[in-house]
Parts: structure tokens; sequence; C-alpha cells
């Protein structure tokens, strides 16, 4: 007995070992290499069954495992630390003259303009200069032990457990790398996942990000680190610091570092010569808005480690490098007047309207100003002369105002302290950028977007319900709150303009139709604040029901996935308000779906989260219907037609020979009921 559980231990710590390892190469595959091998769900089988093993074997849980990277661990407050290094910033240039007085200072240090007049170069390293923030990672016997900010270059902050959620570090390494060593390199926030987050805060009534670089650093603040992990981060080496290195240039350890299996751009360059480092900057001046993240620069570097001992640093930067920075395309124009738009959630923005102006292929009229203190701290007044620029954000940003050109008589802007749109004193609660109006139920434009919210397609999808129509019942006194739109007759639309027999007929059948849309959408199409799309989810699938959700304490709450203090305290208010207790009611008389279906509740996962799944042919077991909703369930995506994205064909009998060829030919992999129905756990 005592034998076989020898043997059942043994096999666990194999086990464990083999698939961290097996989850490790994933992981580079996917986030080093950008080339996956496995599928989402074949992935998330394997961590399972790993953190599965490590909670039954905690004493063989080591901390490079890669189920720490999902986060968990909450750092209160970060330690901060000396670094070893001092963490050098690099000096600028901004144009080609800049550059060239590099290049002949670089020489003259190098004692080569004097030795050799007729066309010495020096060998340079070119690489983009990531927008991000800067981080040291320390490595001995090849694992990261510490992950330090820059802070102020001399002390920075300990965050090697928000460090280790992102996947592109190694949080272990291959090869043949030196005992101990630190490797630097930039945190960042690639564009689409800027853009998604900022889409999904919008909608919930979050303030917006207001850039990747400030959203990757705001991020690595954090103190939950499953926030960290949620939010996506990726990371970019390009600085090696040890006594050990493998070579004598700085290219050839960057490669050696690759090896090891450290995330190092493909677009780093050899250059001989300035006039090869020129050619790099004009190319990347041009490309950089095709990257997938971004850059404000090219970093240069001497490559050679003697010739950089040779140049030695300044008290602030290296004399071996330079940062070139782009210029950002920026105009002068003036600025009319500043207005305000309350938005869905009572959210105040600024707004500058400006006189048009032509500005990186667009005309702009209007920036937005974000919020009271960027107009303080900018002292930007109506009158005045702005510099717009167009950085990596999409909407124009004004930078500064032209003091030079100001009339003495232009008047401190005065933030308003009422609703444009209601006149309700404005609210701005302590530690919040935007001022509020809390007249939810009363504001035309918030009350005309919690039912846009609501009727919009992830919601209740109710499509013959735009926002022209909403504004027409409005205006008509027709709807004044969501739950008013299910008491809407037929006699009542059809003497409205543009509301032809046709058109109510699809309207009525669209609202009775939205009966049927399940619990969780039913919860985020309520639009309490905060609560999106996924949380609206995780809570109804763990609530199972409204009439539960609402009995819950804040403390309760918190013990749902997902759910922070935030959260926790705007759902425990929204319930609390006597106004959205009758709309519920009203909503609920009208049979809206406000519990899981019996399906749901029997099962319900994330197996098939991140697959595209095509239906094809006949099926014994179910109904093709049945399937496409047991897909949905289980968190995948029902597709129509098969392409390069289709993770695989839900295959029954006859599937027909034209599907089959495009399958074969794309090497998508058919799947059987029975392996399907294995796959989501469903016996049945
Ligand atoms: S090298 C001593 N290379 O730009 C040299 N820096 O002011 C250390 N950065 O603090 C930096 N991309 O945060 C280097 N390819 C790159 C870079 C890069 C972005 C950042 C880094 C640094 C700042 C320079």
């Amino acid at each position: 007995m005592i034998f076989v559980n020898h043997l059942q231990i043994m096999d666990a710590k194999a086990r464990i070992e083999q698939l961290s390892k097996e989850i490790d190469q994933h992981n580079y595959n996917y986030y080093v290499l950008d080339n996956p091998t496995v599928s989402d769900f074949e992935f998330d089988k394997l961590l399972e069954e790993l953190i599965a093993l490590e909670q039954q074997h905690p004493e063989w849980l080591s901390p490079e495992s890669p189920s720490q990277r999902v986060g968990g661990q909450i750092t209160k407050s970060f330690k901060t630390v000396k670094h070893k290094y001092a963490m050098l910033s690099l000096s600028n240039s901004y144009g080609t003259e800049d550059m060239l007085d590099f290049d002949r200072r670089v020489k003259e240090g190098l004692e080569l303009a004097a030795n050799d007049l007729f066309g010495a170069t020096v060998d340079y390293v070119c690489e983009l200069k990531f927008d991000g923030l800067s981080i040291g990672l320390t490595y001995e016997k090849g694992v990261l032990t510490q992950a330090v900010t820059r802070g102020d270059g001399e002390k920075g902050d300990d965050v090697t457990t928000n460090a280790k959620t992102i996947k592109s570090i190694p949080l272990k390494l291959k090869g043949n790398y030196p005992e101990v060593f630190e490797i630097r390199g930039e945190i960042f926030m690639p564009k689409k996942v800027f853009e998604t987050i900022n889409k999904e805060r919008e909608d919930i009534g979050d303030a917006l990000l207001a850039n990747p670089r400030n959203a990757a650093s705001g991020t690595m603040k954090m103190q939950d680190s499953k926030q960290v992990a949620a939010r996506h981060l990726d990371c970019y080496l390009y600085f090696l610091l040890g006594e050990q290195m493998p070579h004598q240039t700085h290219y050839d350890n960057l490669m050696a570092a690759k090896s090891w299996g450290f995330k190092v751009s493909e677009h780093s360059k050899c250059c001989k010569g300035i006039d090869e480092v020129m050619a790099f900057i004009d190319y990347w001046d041009k490309e950089r808005i095709n990257l997938p993240f971004d850059i404000d620069g090219i970093v240069i570097k001497v490559n050679d480690y003697a010739k950089q001992q040779q140049l030695g640093f300044t008290a602030k930067s290296p004399r071996w490098a330079i940062a070139y920075k782009f210029k950002a395309e920026q105009v002068s124009t003036q600025l009319q007047h500043i207005s305000y738009q309350v938005g869905r959630t009572g959210a105040i923005t600024p707004v500058a309207n400006l006189t048009p102006v032509a500005l990186g292929g667009t005309v702009v009229k209007r920036a937005s100003l974000h919020n009271a203190d960027i107009i303080q701290k900018l002292d930007v007044r109506e009158g005045d002369f702005v510099f717009v620029e167009k950085g990596g954000e999409i909407i124009p940003k004004i930078v500064g105002v032209d003091i030079s050109r100001r009339d003495a008589r232009l008047q401190v802007t005065s933030y308003i302290t009422n609703c444009p749109e209601c006149n309700t004193v404005l609210v701005r609660k302590p530690g919040e950028a935007l001022h509020y109006c809390l007249n939810e139920s009363g504001c035309p434009p918030q009350v005309k977007g919690k039912m846009e919210h609501f009727v919009s397609r992830r919601a209740m999808n109710i499509d013959s319900l735009g926002g022209e129509t909403i504004e027409q019942l409005y205006a008509a006194g027709l709807i004044h709150n969501i739950a008013d739109i299910y008491d809407l007759k037929k006699e009542q639309l059809l003497p409205l303009e543009r509301m032809a027999e046709k058109s109510v007929q699809n309207l009525i059948e669209g609202i009775a139709a939205s009966k049927a849309v399940p619990f969780e959408r039913v919860l985020f199409a309520l639009g309490i604040r905060h609560v999106g799309e996924t949380t609206a989810k995780k809570m109804a699938r763990n609530v199972k029901s409204l009439a539960h959700l609402q009995t819950l304490s804040k403390e309760a709450l918190l013990e749902i996935d997902e759910v922070g203090e935030t959260i926790a305290e705007s759902v425990t208010a929204f319930f609390k308000d006597s106004t959205q207790q009758a709309i519920i009611a009203r909503l609920q008389a009208a049979g809206l779906q406000f519990e899981l279906s019996e399906a749901q509740l029997q099962s319900a996962s994330d197996k098939l989260k991140g697959l595209s799944i095509v239906i094809s042919g006949v099926f014994v077991k179910h109904s093709r219907d049945a399937y496409k909703a047991k897909i949905e369930q289980h968190g995948g995506k029902n597709s129509g037609s098969i392409s390069s994205k289709t993770s695989f064909i839900l295959a029954g009998d006859n599937v027909g020979p034209e599907k089959l060829k495009k399958a074969q030919s794309l090497g998508v992999k058919l799947v059987t009921e029975e392996t399907f129905l294995e796959m989501i756990g469903d016996g049945a």
C-alpha cells in the first residue's frame, strides 16, 4: 500500500514537471513566436490539470510554475529595491542634424576621425523604441528572481508578482545562459488590447484609459495580479547586463537572449555607419502605424562592447547610444469654445471645438479635453491658440497652448458646475477624474443612452429599435425608461412619422422576441455601472437568478470571480435604488428572463472559449440548434463558413464534398458528435 502511494506521488511529481514543460513551450510558441500549435481548449485542459495537481501537492508548487501566471497574489505595497546597475535613460535626438552630431561624437570618442578620415564607419544596432515602461529582470540559475521598475533610476518598485503574469516573460530559461544576469526591456500594452479594454470601459461607464503607455504603467501598479493577468501586457527585451555575457557585441548577446527564450524584436538591425541608420529611421517613421504596438522612436546603440566602454557615460546617459524621437505631427489652431457632453452613465466629457485644421490626412474640428484636471493643467482658455497632435490615440489631443499668441483678455476656464442637459448639480467623487450628473432617470442623454445600451446587440438585441427610433419615441413621450419599451402598443406607434404597418410590426415582434434573451444578457442590459459583459456573465452563472443577486451583500458579491470593490458597491447601490426596483418589477412582469434556463443550469463552462466552430451535416443525438446552443453555452462561437480561423467542424453524417475539400485544404479538423459531447463533458 505504502509502495502504491509512493508510486502515485512520484507519478504526480513527474506529471507536474511534464505539464509545466509543455505549458511553458505553448506559452513560448504563442506569446514569443506568435505561432500557437494547440487550441485554447487543449491549452486550458493542460493548465487545469496542472493547477489541480499542484493543489493536491502544494509541496511541489514551484515559483516558476506556469500556473503562477494566472495571478491571484495581492501586493499591498511594492517593495522599493536598489538597482544593481543604475537604470539610465537615453539622450534624445529629433532630426538628421542631431544624428550626424551623435555619429561625429562617437567617432571622436573612438578617435576614428583622426585615424581615418576616409569613410570610417561605426557598427550600430538600430532598434524600435517601444513606448511603455522599462523593466529590469534578474535571472539566477535560469530562473526569474526579480522584476523592478525604473523608479528614479537608482531605486525602483519590485513588481515581480505582476511581471510573472506577462506570458512573454520567461519564468525559466533554456539553453546556455549566464549564471546571474539582468535583462532590461519594455512592458507595453498592444494596441488591440488597449482598444478592447476601452470599448468595454466605455460600455460600462468607466473612465477611458488615455493611451497604451499609461495603461501599461497603470496596470503594473495594480495590487491584484489577477487583474494584471487579464490586461494582456507584453514585453520586449533589449539590453543585457552582467559579468559573464557570452559575446562581445550587443547584437550577438541579443540573439543569445532570444535563444534563452526572451522576446527580442525581429526588427533590430545591424547598420554599418550613419547612412544605414538614417534609412532605418526613415523606414520606420512611415511603417510604424502598421505595428501592433506603439513606438515613439528608434534607439541607436554602438554594437561593440569594447567601443561602448571606451565611450563611457555622461552623468545621465550612455555616450554610446541615443534615442531618435519621431515627430508627432502637430498643428496650431484656435479653440473656439469648450462644450460638455453627457454620456449614458452621466459622465461629463469636455470637448474642444476648434477652427478646422488639417492633420494627419483628416480635418480636425474637435478634440477631447478629457476632464477638469487636464483643462486646469493646460490652463487652456476659450480663444486660445492650441497645439493639436495625433499620437497613438485615434482622437486628436491638445498638447499645449501657444501662450505667445494669447489675448490678455481671455478668461480662465471655469469648469461647469451643473449638467448642461438637465441642470442638476454635478458631482465628482474623491479619487475620480470625471464629473458626473447623478440624475440617472431624468437626464435626457442618460435616459436615451441607457435605452440604447439596453436594446444593443450584445444586450437585448432589439435591432428594430435603433437610436433614431428611441429618440423619436422619447420625444413623443412614449418611453421614459427601459420598462416602458415593453408597454408599447401598435396603436400608439402607427400615428408616428416613418412608422408604417410593416416597421411597427417588426418593432413589436423584436420587442417580444427579446423576452427570450438569456439572464446573463438581461443583467448586462440593465446597465449597472461597471458591470460589463464578462462580469454579467460571471455573476449570472454564479448567482443563478436576479432574486438571489438582489439579496447579496457587498461581501458576498466580492466572492464572485471578477467582482472587486467598485463593482460590488455599484451593484448593491443599484438594487437599493427604488426607481430601479420599480423598473425591474415591471420587466419581470413583462416576462424577461431573470434566472438561468434549465439548460444553462445543467451545464455551462468556458471549455470552448476562443474556438470558432462550424456545424455541418446531419446529427443523431441532438438537433443542429441544440448544438448551436451548446457551443455558446460553453463559450464558443458558432460560425457559418469554413475559413483559416475555424477551430474545427462539428461534423454529422453527409458533410458536403465541397465543405470537406475546403476543410482539408485549410487543415481544419472534423470532430464527431460523440467527441464533441465528450469535449464539453456532456454525457447525455
Ligand atoms: S536601451 C542604457 N532600447 O526608452 C540604455 N531603451 O530613454 C538603456 N526604450 O529608459 C535603454 N525601447 O525605457 C533601450 N530598444 C530600446 C528601447 C528603450 C524603449 C525606453 C527605455 C529607456 C528609454 C530611453
